[in-house]
């Protein structure tokens, strides 16, 4: 077992964690990362998924997550959200008779109506994430210590957040808006609940995360709990080697020495890329993790193992 830092990771344990950020930064993969990070500091952990075409489970080395609670490792358990599924299992928490839910949610035009409420099906997919990480066991411990949903990417992962917001805003008062109220009180306390940003860095991820980290700020008024610049290059250069490359044109020829010339300014290049956008990325107001790019990509138990490490080595 790696043994944590002051500033591991381990202290964004949450009830309640939503990791979101740009399409195809690695969010998935940061979630596989935290949970086995999570589970291996002796945390019982779900993990959440809202996309149909999830490969977490294949990060775990398992067959495709199905929309009843799975375990994918020692105390890590995976569930798929079918928003379909979630409302029914809602309509059973909230009318508790099986046959009166069947009647409802297998009827086609039920269905329908659900899928034409604005914000209904995000609410179904957040919410059972949410009822998730409130259950308790018979002893009266949780059942999970730590829920993480691997949200949508940015646009789709705020309109998520901002329903619960909404129904506490708008809907007249009932069982879905007291919900909602204990969800969303739930999200906005930083010491229950937390947003995890992931990014590259690279430029427009960078600018698309700090616009991100805006809107929960100022407009969800949601604690940002970390941000994780993913697929980290090892420095090459230091900062005057980057700046006396940046001075050099790259060379056309075909020679060896031209070429290796030619790839050390690309690198240099890349790498000051990388330093300006961690410097941006390490200004949003919480902690910036660093995860190293692991050439191969990052498919299966030891690749998610190797990043749950970095993340226990802190930031
Ligand atoms: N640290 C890393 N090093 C190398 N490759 C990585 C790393 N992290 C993620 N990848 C690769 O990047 C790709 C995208 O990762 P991932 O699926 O986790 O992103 P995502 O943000 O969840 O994407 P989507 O928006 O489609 O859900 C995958 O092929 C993954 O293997
Ligand atoms: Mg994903």
């Amino acid at each position: 077992m790696t043994a944590p830092s002051a500033n591991s990771v381990d202290v964004l344990a949450r009830r309640f964690l939503f990791v979101t950020g740009k399409g195809g930064v690695g969010k998935t993969t940061v979630v596989a990362a935290l949970a086995e990070r999570f589970a291996r500091a002796g945390k019982r952990v779900l993990v959440a998924e809202t996309s149909p075409k999830e490969h977490l489970s294949g990060l775990f080395g398992r067959p495709p997550l199905p929309t009843q609670i799975t375990e994918l490792s020692p105390r890590v358990f995976g569930v798929l959200l079918d928003a379909d599924v979630a409302i029914k299992e809602y309509g059973a928490l909230v009318l508790k008779s099986e046959r009166l839910v069947s009647a409802l949610f297998d009827n086609k035009l039920v269905l329908g109506f659900f899928h034409g409420a604005p914000g209904l099906k995000e609410w179904a997919a957040l919410g059972k994430a949410w009822y998730h990480s409130t259950e308790s066991l018979a002893d009266g411990s949780p059942r999970f210590d730590v829920v993480i949903l691997d949200a949508p990417a940015t646009g789709h992962g705020l309109d998520m957040l901002r329903v619960p917001k909404t129904i506490v805003e708008l809907s007249p008062p009932g069982i879905l808006r007291s919900d909602a109220e204990k969800a969303w009180a739930q999200f906005r306390d930083p010491a229950q609940s937390g947003v995890v940003v992931v990014s590259l860095p690279e430029e427009m991820p960078t600018n698309e995360s700090v616009e991100l980290c805006a809107a929960l700020k100022q407009e969800l008024s949601l604690p940002l709990l970390a941000v994780v610049a993913n697929q980290v290059v090892a420095e090459v250069f230091d900062a005057p080697g980057r700046a006396a490359l940046a001075t050099m044109a790259e060379p056309g020829g075909a020679d060896s020495a031209s070429q290796a010339l030619a790839a050390g300014v690309r690198r240099a290049a890349r790498e000051q890329v990388q330093a300006d956008s961690l410097a941006r990325l390490a200004t949003l107001g919480a902690p910036l993790y660093r995860l190293p790019f692991v050439p191969g990509g990052v498919n299966g138990p030891p690749a998610v193992a190797l990043l749950s490490a970095a993340l226990a080595a802190g930031t």
